[in-house]
């Protein structure tokens, strides 16, 4: 039987820290889904259609990683797929309590469901997809911190503006 896990995310843009936590979900699952939230809190960067084209061109060509968009409740969505784990990051003190809350409401809406979180590696624990936003608009180098699919993108999105 494979298992399966879902790494949920709004992935506006993906960066080198979801990266690192999908690699780690592959340690105790055989296929890990990304999937990428189609109705976000606030107004995202990038489209639907560009989050998911971004985190397909990072994965690249691996049968165990798969990219598929999801809208409602995420436990629904990993029902659907028969994923009996939901992978969630655990950076800092900060994401503890949104994040705790987030697993035991899921839990209560979905008791057959798990979320495991993991530690993502030293040198991307301070990393998030806002600060890479904000460090591009404003012309920084992002470079060290996306895939290049995505440093492009970054930069053709602000050079529009
Ligand atoms: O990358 P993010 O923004 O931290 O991801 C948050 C996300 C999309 C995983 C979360 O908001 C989510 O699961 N949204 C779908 C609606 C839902 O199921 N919410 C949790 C119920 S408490």
């Amino acid at each position: 039987m494979t298992k399966l896990a879902v790494y949920p995310g709004s992935f506006d843009p993906i960066t080198r820290g979801h990266e690192d936590l999908i690699r780690r979900g592959l340690v105790f699952s055989d296929h890990v889904v990304v999937a990428v939230a189609t109705q976000v809190a606030k107004q995202p960067l990038f489209t639907l259609e560009e989050r998911l084209a971004l985190v397909t061109t990072v994965l690249g060509r691996d049968a165990r990683l798969e990219v598929q968009p999801f809208d409602g409740l995420l436990v629904e969505f990993a029902r659907r797929i028969g994923a009996p784990v939901i992978v969630r990051g655990l950076r800092y003190v900060s994401d503890f309590e949104y994040e705790y809350q987030m697993a035991l409401m899921n839990r209560k809406l979905a008791p057959e469901i798990e979320t495991l979180f993991l530690v993502p590696s030293f040198d991307l624990t301070y990393l998030s997809s806002s600060l890479v936003r904000e460090v591009a608009r404003f012309g920084g180098a992002v470079g060290d911190l996306v895939h290049p699919a995505v440093s492009k993108a970054l930069a053709a999105k602000f050079a529009k503006r």
